[in-house]
């Protein structure tokens, strides 16, 4: 079957596709609850149940999920742009046609119901919006979307995830009460996935943490003498690029910024939006060096320091770093998140590892594990640091995904620690 052809996309699906994405969707919406293991994450949620959807036949269960998928690609575009803003992306569908898309570009401009409906422009009147976030219903620093889908007279919106923001949700309860059909839930898991951070600041105040490292089979981020360049094959570097790419900052510890004077830059791949912020963790302000390529104008730099007091500290401000002195870790964390920096990418070395997993603050974990061995008892480990006493404390990893990458092996999961059991 073949539907649309307009200026945008043309979607073709078969009968037999239609139902098996109905049925993917349903699966999908089920695991919610199991699948987030942050508390209070589906406080707000509406879970895609019988008594929302069982009006829906399959089929048209599966349109939804069609159009709500390109909705969800369009928010993708707003990667590495949006922060503190979710992404968010929207089409408009009409007797089958779809009539105008848009996507949140960057915080400050327009949603992307917005952007959707002012492309339908009047054909909009009687139409369906679909939207990958809950449409906002309070005045922020734009005004409300319910005010634009009510003005623009459609008649059904469906969404994706729930506005886990209490400044902003309820926007479904308001298009209810005017009349407007209204449907959560569609994709929510995979529209949900695409604003991890987002949510989890919303949560926590605090950014989305992701740990990376290469590291040997034995769990070696560097040797004894703290050579660690390079453990891992170019592929493997490509794709830790590319995440860079998808981060808002990269953070180090002190050591690995006199080890390796890493540049902390995308490269091998695309920027998305802005270079990511570099950021250097220190205890005491870290002795100056004047060749350090955190102070070239690749992307913007700053360092979190517990104690600015030292005589360096005025050399690396004269240089162009921000130096910000905060009493901890979550400190910093917090400062960052107040800034728009909400998906951080923590590259180690293995003493801040081992702080971010003692202390709770890395959600995921991204490791890219080479076939070799480094040993030695002075080598540095991944977690450099006191680590779990017992096997009921240590930290787990769910949802894994494994990837070959050259002779490496990538392995992902959102990291599970025993004080959510
Ligand atoms: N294979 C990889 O993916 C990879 C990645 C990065 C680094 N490395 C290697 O790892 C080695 C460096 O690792 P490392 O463990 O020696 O150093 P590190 O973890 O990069 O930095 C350690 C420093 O970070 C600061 N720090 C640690 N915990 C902190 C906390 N809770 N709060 C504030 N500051 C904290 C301290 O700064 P003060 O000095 O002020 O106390 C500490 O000396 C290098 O050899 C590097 O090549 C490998």
């Amino acid at each position: 079957m073949c539907f649309v052809v307009d200026k945008h996309i043309l979607f073709n699906f078969s009968a037999f596709v239609l139902p098996l994405q109905f049925n993917i969707a349903s699966f999908y919406s089920a695991q919610i609850k199991y699948d987030s293991p942050f508390k209070g994450f589906s406080v707000n949620k509406i879970v895609w149940t019988e008594s929302n959807m069982s009006h829906l036949s399959a089929y048209d269960a599966a349109l939804d999920s069609t159009y709500m998928k390109r909705a969800i690609g369009l928010a993708k575009k707003g990667i590495a742009r949006t922060h503190p803003n979710p992404r968010v992306g929207a089409v408009v569908v009409k007797n089958g046609k779809l009539i105008g898309e848009g996507w949140h570009h960057c915080a400050g401009e327009a949603h992307a119901e917005v952007n959707a409906l002012q492309d339908a422009g009047e054909q909009a009147v009687g139409a369906c919006v679909y939207v990958s976030l809950e449409p906002c219903c309070k005045h922020g620093r734009t005004p409300p979307c319910t005010e634009a889908i009510l003005k623009a007279g459609i008649k059904r919106v469906v969404f994706a995830s729930s506005d886990p923001n209490p400044n902003m949700a309820g926007g479904s309860l308001v298009l209810k009460k005017a009349g407007i059909e209204v449907i959560g839930g569609v994709m929510s898991v995979q529209a949900d996935a695409l604003n991890t951070a987002f949510f989890h600041y919303i949560a926590t105040g605090l950014p989305y943490v992701i740990s990376k490292a290469a590291i040997s089979l034995d769990g070696k981020l560097a040797t004894y003498q703290h050579d660690s360049q390079w453990i891992t094959g170019a592929k493997a570097r490509r794709h830790a690029h590319r995440v860079r790419a998808e981060c808002d900052a990269i953070v180090v510890g002190a050591g690995t910024l006199k080890d390796d004077n890493p540049s902390l830059t995308v490269r091998h791949a695309r920027l998305k939006g802005k270079p990511p912020l570099r950021v250097v963790i220190a205890k005491r302000t870290p002795r100056f060096f004047a060749e350090c390529k955190l102070l070239n104008n690749a992307a913007e730099s700053r360092m979190y320091v517990y104690d600015a007091s030292n005589e360096h500290t005025a050399s690396w401000c004269h240089a162009g770093m921000a130096i910000i002195e905060v009493v901890d870790l979550q400190a910093a964390l917090r400062h960052l998140a107040e800034s728009a920096y909400l998906q951080v990418l923590m590259e180690g070395g293995g003493q801040l590892h081992a702080a971010f997993l003692e202390a709770g603050l890395a959600h995921e974990l991204l490791l890219y594990q080479a076939p070799l061995l480094i040993g030695g008892t002075e080598s540095v480990n991944f977690w450099h640091g006191l680590g779990a006493p017992h096997m009921n404390a240590v930290v787990r990893l769910l949802a894994i995904q494994r990837r070959r990458l050259g002779d490496d092996v990538m392995i992902r999961g959102k990291l599970f620690y025993p004080s959510e059991m």
